[in-house]
Parts: C-alpha cells; structure tokens; sequence
C-alpha cells in the first residue's frame, strides 16, 4: 500500500500507528497502556522505585568524583591501595545503577506490547517514517515521560555525571595544583642525589623497614652486591624507606675485585672507587634490564636480556652485544664513624637507556 502526504494528514496518532505497522506487515496482538488511569497509588509507587534507583545511581556517581578528586592516589609504603578499586566500583556502580533504573522504567511504564513482524529489505520510504515517528511520539506520550519532569531530570542528572566524569578524566591530569610545592627529587638526577646529608649503600633484605648497611667486610674478593640509597633522616619514615626499592633509577651493583685488579678510571673518576670496590649502575644501557650477572672469571657484568657485556676492568664499557654506552659510576667512600659505605655524589652519567632523561644536567 503506498499513501502520500495527502493520506496522511488527518489523521490521529493512534491511526498513524496502527497503520504504519499494518503496512509494514506487523500485527498488533496486544498493546495496551500500563497505567491507564494516571495518579493512582499503584502508579506513584512504581515511579517511587524508579527514582530510587535513580538516586543510587547519583550517589555512586558522586562517590566516583570524590574518590577521583580527593582520594590518595599514590601507593603507600605499606597497605593496600584502595583508589583504583574504589573508582572502579563508583563509576561502575553508576552506570549499573542507571542501567538499572532505565529498565525498571521500561517494565513499568511503556506499553504492554505483543506484535508480529515480517522483515523485508528494502529502505524506508516517506510512509514508513512517518508512521515510525508517530509510533515513537505516542510510546513516550503513553509511558508518561512529559508529566514526569522528576524522573526525567534526575535521569539527564545521573547521565551527565559519568560524561562529565569521562570529561574530567581526560582533562584532570592537565590541571595544576596551585599549591604544589616543586619536588627537592627531580627527574635531573637519580635517588643518591646528595642534599649535604650522606647518603649510605643498604641492602634488600626484603622488609623494606629494615635497614642495613654495607660495609667493606660484607663482599668476599670476586662478590657483588646490589645496593640501594640510605639517609639518616629517612629512618623514621616508612614511606621513604620503602621508596628507594620502587625507584627504577636507585639500584647500583657494588663490586669487590679480586685482589691485585683495578680499573681503568675514566678522567676525572679515579678516586670514585675504595680499593677493590667499585659501585656502578645496574641498569643496562640498552633497555633498562637489571644488570645481574658478574661473570668472576673475565671480569664482565652480563644483562640477560639481550646479551650486552660490561668489562668491568674498563669502567663497565659494553664490549659486546647491542648496550652502546658504559654504565655509569657511582663514587663511594667509607664513613669513618660507622665503616658502611656511602656514596660521594651522585652517578656520573645518566643511567638507564639512552632514551631516559635526555636533557640530563
Ligand atoms: S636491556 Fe640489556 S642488553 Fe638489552
């Protein structure tokens, strides 16, 4: 049946609809308002529902904005670090919530419909978008939706909250903190920085609030060790304790040659070592691998990952594999008071790959 613009003027709404299925091979077995006298109690109980799930849905979005503006975001010493989980289970909960409320509506507010379609293929013409409209027009106008401001506000509410969130999180990291205060530790320099307090070489011993530093004593001819930063004034602090281990830029490999050996210092870097010991970085040069092999014999610290060989005796030049830059020095010394290593100053050369920290100063 084809009708033109003519046809369909005139017409009510109900007919529009009715026809346009018709004329699109659906049978209308059942359709029917849900709430055919509107105001009565059973009505407002039903919306009663649906705006609480609504309100939940706002609270948890709420609760993500909170979380995401006011949470501690970086990881503790110790403990376990509740901000991700916490966004994930507000802003999460929103959207469930509201997915929630959107189909309570549906269940209890548009019409009770049972219908029979045929599919065909070919594009709609005038007639059949004009009936569509109609159809949409009149489920909105029966499910209520222009007498119900609240639950229509409080619906555009709780979605504007997770497009205002997705919004915020892209931009939120472009935000400055006005009242930051620029950082003593800059990405210039590595965790043995110096600030006058001496900074001595410990151990892992694997609780990261136990401190232990390393003296001469502790390496047999041969050995090596790997070292972390130690300041006095960090005793106290479990956070600062615990960091330097996190810290990629801080582990440095002490050596203790063999007796009668000695390096070729590079200029400027004769008196960085103590003896037989030597401390020099333990990141590879080529991609940051931890350098963790000492092979005694050639006197070569190996990275396993692509092979790259270190000659110590050579001030840790690469002598093989794809590293194209020594690893860098760490002076050290002997405090007089305690006899535990400390470092002088911080490495000589940036650490890590070539690509880190490119403007080094
Ligand atoms: S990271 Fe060490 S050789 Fe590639």
């Amino acid at each position: 049946m084809t009708l033109d613009r003519r046809d369909l003027d005139g017409r009510t709404r109900d007919d529009l609809l009715r026809a346009g299925l018709e004329a699109d091979g659906v049978h209308l077995v059942r359709y029917a308002d849900r709430w055919p006298l509107p105001g009565t109690r059973a009505e407002r109980r039903a919306v009663r529902g649906v705006v609480t799930w609504l309100g939940l849905a706002a609270l948890f979005g709420i609760g993500f904005f909170v979380v995401y503006l006011a949470w501690p975001y970086r990881y503790p010493a110790d403990g376990y670090e509740l901000y991700t989980p916490l966004l994930g289970i507000t802003g999460g909960g929103c959207v469930l919530l509201l997915a929630v409320a959107v189909i309570r509506y549906s269940q209890r507010f548009l019409p009770e419909e049972v219908a029979v379609q045929e599919r065909h293929d070919d594009p709609s013409g005038e007639f059949d978008r004009t009936t569509t409209s109609a159809l949409v027009t009149d489920t909105v106008r029966r499910a209520g939706l222009p007498r119900r401001r609240l639950v229509i506000g409080m619906a555009g509410g709780v979605v504007a909250i997770p497009v205002l969130g997705t919004l915020l999180a892209a931009v939120g990291g472009l935000i400055r903190d006005p009242w930051r205060q620029p950082p003593a530790d800059t990405v210039w320099h590595s965790g043995w920085y110096t600030t006058g307090e001496r900074v001595f070489l410990r151990r892992d011993v694997g609780d990261p609030h136990k401190v232990e530093l390393v003296r001469p004593a502790d390496l047999d001819a041969g050995a090596i060790e790997t070292v972390y930063p130690f300041r006095e004034s960090d005793r106290g602090d479990p956070e600062k304790l615990a960091a330097v281990f996190d810290r990629g830029d801080t582990p440095a490999i002490l050596i203790r040659l063999r007796p009668g050996q000695k390096v070729d210092a590079k200029p400027g870097q004769d008196h960085d070592n103590v003896g037989e010991y030597y401390a020099f970085s333990k990141l590879c040069t080529h991609l940051g691998c931890p350098v963790s092999m000492f092979e005694q014999q050639t006197d070569r610290l190996v990275c396993p990952c692509h092979q790259s060989q270190f000659d110590v005796l050579q001030s840790c030049t690469p002598i093989f594999g794809p590293a194209a830059r020594p690893l860098p020095q760490l002076p050290i010394a002997v405090d007089e008071t305690t006899g535990s290593f400390y470092a002088t100053g911080d490495f000589r050369q940036p650490v890590g790959p070539e690509f880190w920290e490119l403007g080094w100063q």
